[in-house]
């Protein structure tokens, strides 16, 4: 069976990296202060390690406010002291490559928090360096078209874009169409500046041994924007430069359209709970696919999958994350038979898996909570690790109303000291997911796919080189019954699964693996 070259040169780990998002203030609290930090991680990597993941993806981790979560930063060069110092994020790279495992570093081009002191100097009268380092209008009374401002705290006289919140003014990488006499162009010295700092950032902590970023916000660098022409050409710039200083540096990106994204030279990019992708579909609506109810639609996701997939010409990754800091709990919407299911899925699919701290043991969405550091409806989500059942489930030994974020206080919350325990845990399930997909070839994050069958059940097929594999994903709860598919069964999820002459029945609420006869 032939499969297309790839036609982008990516370092050679991303061909099977499997990766585990930690949102770091709440994985592992080394200190007793309530909140995770660098140490904690470094104590959890074997973990991290046995569950099968080899790469990870940590959030924002530098000097900042927190009025979100650190995506508001206030010195890109420092570590925040409550999760350690530069020496320990150096350990922890080096903790990292000991187990031959990589880690990315959340990286925040878009805008600072009003604390850097580069937006200080920017709001004073007076011309100096950073006062093109954001996009400021020329008068107090002019509001940036189509954005947020802030206005009326400086003594210059202009009101200065925001790019999420309303304390994370946007940096100045300039305009693609220029319609006002404030506005820039990307090849003007302010933006240029800008640029050539982001570079100096990126140097700084992939010399100290980070192995790549992940890139918030990617796709809205350069302002009035429609194609994205000139965010596209901005990414080529840093291409360009990655391919010169570090060519093994691995780039995702926060885009949510990857036909956009890895023609900027990302290796991989992420669909997203927002924008074109359908992604929603499939685990957050009110009929997930993956409910045993059976009554979603996966038809326009698979549709804009494919699509997606011509389009990005293979250039990348496409990947499919279990959940993320942004998004509800997986466990808010399916049960955790149901998550076997979904795990089916995501982990062989194409594209690198992403699975996001306690999706493996089913950790629930917390109700109810007050927002933490600008978390609001997120912060049900963002709730710290549940190890064991000691003190605070192993997370932290500081006082429980200390804790960085309230736990789950049911008496069933899941655990990964009890799931580990039990043969017939998600956990588990999630494990055996990651060898099988290790093992495989064919469902590897460069194998290819053809979908077979879109509905209840989906029907795929993956294959790359010589090896060829038959996926049947059956979340309902009927049984059903698939044709024309010679093979041996490798591995089933969920209910049983029989093959002969050809016929796969697999039982409701189950997914079946079957490798192709030559
Ligand atoms: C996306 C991040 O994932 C989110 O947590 C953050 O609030 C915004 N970007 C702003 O940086």
């Amino acid at each position: 069976m032939e499969s297309k070259q790839w036609k982008r040169k990516q370092p050679k780990w991303l061909d099977n990296a499997i990766f585990y998002e930690i949102y770091p203030q709440s994985f592992k609290d080394s200190n007793g202060d309530g909140i995770g930090d660098f140490q904690g991680i470094i104590e959890k990597l074997d973990y991290i390690r046995t569950l099968g993941c080899n790469a990870i993806w940590m959030n924002p981790c530098f000097v900042s406010p927190f009025g979100d979560a650190g995506y508001d930063v206030a010195d890109y060069y420092t570590a925040a002291p409550r999760y350690g110092t530069n020496e320990d994020l150096k350990q922890l790279f080096d903790e990292v490559h000991k187990r031959g495992m990589h880690i990315l570093l959340d990286l925040v081009p878009g805008h600072t928090s009003v604390e850097h002191p580069w937006f200080l100097e920017s709001m004073k009268a007076e011309k100096n360096t950073y006062s093109d380092r954001y996009v400021w209008t020329d008068s107090i009374w002019e509001e940036p078209q189509g954005m947020g401002c802030i206005r009326g705290i400086s003594d210059r006289d202009g009101s200065c874009a925001v790019n999420f919140f309303s304390h994370q003014p946007a940096l100045n990488y300039g305009y693609y169409k220029i319609d006002r006499s404030w506005q820039q162009s990307p090849e003007d010295e302010g933006p240029q500046a800008t640029l050539e700092e982001l570079e100096n950032i990126m140097r700084f902590w992939l010399r100290l041994g980070a192995d790549g970023f992940r890139v918030d916000m990617a796709g809205s660098l350069v302002k009035n924007d429609e194609d994205s022409k000139g965010t596209i050409k901005l990414w080529q710039k840093v291409r360009a430069f990655l391919d010169e200083e570090f060519p093994d540096a691995a780039m995702v990106s926060e885009w949510g359209e990857p036909d956009k994204s890895l023609q900027g030279g990302f290796h991989m990019d992420f669909l997203l709970h927002f924008g074109p992708s359908h992604y929603n579909d499939l685990f957050r609506c009110e009929e997930p696919y993956f409910s045993s109810r059976g009554k979603g639609n996966i038809t326009q996701f698979v549709e804009k999958y494919l699509e997606n997939y011509e389009k990005s010409e293979r250039k990348g990754l496409i990947c499919i994350p279990s959940g993320n800091h942004d998004m509800d709990r997986l466990a808010r919407t399916l049960s955790q038979q149901e998550m076997k299911i979904a795990f089916a899925f995501l982990l062989s699919m194409p594209g690198a898996p992403f699975i996001y701290y306690g999706d493996e043991i089913g950790m629930r969405y917390v109700e109810n909570l007050t927002s933490v550091e600008g978390g609001y409806n997120r912060t049900g989500s963002r709730s710290p690790m549940q190890w064991d059942d000691t003190e605070n489930a192993g997370f932290s030994t500081a006082p429980e109303e200390r804790l960085y974020i309230k736990q789950d206080a049911s008496a069933d919350r899941p655990t990964v000291a009890a799931q580990m325990a039990d043969k017939d845990s998600l956990w588990h399930t999630v494990n055996q997911l990651i060898t099988l997909r290790l093992v495989n070839r064919a469902l590897s994050n460069c194998g290819e796919i053809e979908f077979l069958q879109v509905g209840y059940p989906l029907v795929y097929r993956r294959w790359l080189n010589s090896q060829s594999i038959t996926v049947i994903i059956n979340p309902a709860v009927s049984a059903a019954c698939v044709e024309g598919i010679p093979g041996r069964i490798l591995y089933n999820v969920g209910g049983s699964a029989t093959l002969a002459g050809g016929q796969c029945r697999v039982d409701g609420m189950s997914a079946v693996f079957i490798e192709d006869e030559e």
